[in-house]
């Protein structure tokens, strides 16, 4: 197929990706038309956990597609109850009710919904304020939008997108208050109280944050206490907490859940992308088991239904995906991969463009700074993430932008969320090639 061809057919012409046809995708490969082979080192958008292409998956879509193609969400599938099991053996015990959705947005718009609904079932109609976090991001619908922080996705909707109240980033690297761990004493935690209490409790309804933030502040991983300190706060002011697992769930991090790392249980924990590998449009949300009873104590219903909810196809897509996690063991293969990844980023430490390496299991962040020691990003201008993204990729290396932008627009880490397949010898081919890019580059990023 010719170039233009391709171009012709897409929606809108990208700004910085050249309209590429991938014609075959396998294990943590992706081929293209020009018979080009490209690493995919960012599990496309951090989703790819267990690599792409295996066709036991392909296998139970079409046995699901001929046994239930379809069902109204209200009624069970088989598949829907299997899945729903498998997830309540990798969430933890308290959350015990699952509900489906079609991708990450909808799945915070659904818990944000219920979190409200929740109140006025719970008779405190004059709880609707949800709570967030800057440098957060939680999907592309008005609702989420607004909770999230990404500046170039918000901008041109400003005027329509809610004004609820953030908090400041757990950020480290750049503290908001200006201190340093352990002596800020966590303030960036103890910021949710202040908000509350400003708000007024009566008015919030829930809390909204990433366990550890994916591109939104590239793999800013909280300190240890962070999460309890968030905990006791909802729980003194009667505020659901809610976590967006979305790239964090289902093994990523190298636990089940991104939480685990910080043992604390939310009240909600939103999944998506990871649930079902990306191989098919599936998410949801498991709630804390005495909320749902609320609701079916009182005979009311969640308002909330969309035509494929908890379709069939995507169940048993789901199913499969986490059988083949759990038979190969690979959340403890993310920790381990992670582990080998780790290593060879703080070698890159010692380019002067890099600024910062975070993150946990196999979610990595690099940040490139032009100033070091005070950490002053590069002119926005200089568009540095994607100059490096573009190269790399030319060099057979996919990895994805981060969205970190301070008030003058400036910022740029690159995200590497690679299949948890990925072996040794593939990360250490992904750093040659970015070293190279690095060294090759730099110069010319430093040049006025
Ligand atoms: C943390 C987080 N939440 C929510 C979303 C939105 O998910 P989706 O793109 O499936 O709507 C994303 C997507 O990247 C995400 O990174």
């Amino acid at each position: 197929m010719e170039f233009q061809e391709i171009a012709d057919n897409m929606f809108i012409k990208h700004p910085h990706v050249p309209p590429v046809l991938i014609t075959k995708a396998e294990g943590v490969y992706l081929h293209d038309n020009y018979g080009r082979t490209l690493l995919d080192f960012s599990g496309g958008p951090m989703a790819v956990n267990i690599g792409h292409g295996r066709k036991e998956v392909a296998r139970a879509a079409q046995q699901q597609i001929e046994q239930v193609s379809y069902i109204l969400p209200v009624f069970a599938s088989e598949a829907r109850i299997e899945l729903v099991k498998r997830i309540k053996k990798l969430m933890p015990k308290e959350l015990n009710r699952i509900y489906f959705c079609c991708g990450g947005s909808e799945a915070n718009e659904a818990a944000i919904k219920f979190a409200r609904q929740y109140q006025v079932v719970a008779g405190k109609p004059s709880r609707y304020k949800i709570i967030s976090r800057k440098l957060s991001y939680h999907g592309m619908t008005f609702a989420t939008l607004s909770l999230g922080d990404v500046k170039a996705r918000m901008r041109d909707f400003a005027p329509m997108l809610w004004n609820f109240p953030k908090i400041e980033a757990c950020y480290c690297y750049r503290c908001p208050f200006d201190k340093e761990y352990p002596r800020c004493d966590i303030d960036c935690a103890l910021d949710l109280e202040r908000r509350i209490l400003a708000e007024g409790p009566e008015t919030v309804a829930a809390f909204l944050a990433e366990p550890i933030v994916a591109s939104a502040a590239g793999g800013a991983v909280p300190p240890p206490e962070y999460f309890r300190i968030i905990r006791e706060t909802c729980n003194k002011y009667g505020v659901i907490m809610i976590v967006d697992e979305v790239v964090t769930g289902f093994g990523r991090t190298g636990k089940p859940m991104g939480m685990d790392h910080f043992g604390v249980v939310a009240d909600i924990a939103t999944f998506a992308k990871g649930v079902s590998s990306a191989y098919s449009p599936l998410a949801g949300m498991a709630v804390r088991g005495e909320l749902v009873e609320l609701f079916e104590r009182n005979e009311v219903e969640f308002q909330h239904l969309y035509t494929f909810s908890a379709a069939p196809i995507s169940c048993a897509v789901g199913n499969e995906v986490q059988k083949i996690i759990e038979k190969e063991n690979l959340i403890a293969r993310a920790e381990q991969m992670g582990n080998y990844l780790h290593e060879s980023l703080l070698q890159l430490m010692s380019l002067p463009m890099v600024g910062d390496v975070r993150g946990k299991g196999l979610l990595w962040a690099v940040e490139f700074v032009k100033d070091k020691k005070t950490k002053e990003p590069f002119p926005k201008e200089k568009n540095v993430k994607m100059d490096i993204i573009m190269q790399c990729m030319m060099k057979g290396v996919f990895f994805y932008p981060g969205y970190y932008e301070d008030d003058e627009g400036r910022g740029d880490h690159i995200m590497m969320a690679p299949p948890f397949i990925i072996t040794e010898k593939q990360i250490d081919e992904a750093m040659a090639v970015l070293r190279e890019t690095l060294e090759e580059s730099q110069e010319r990023y430093y040049a006025e």
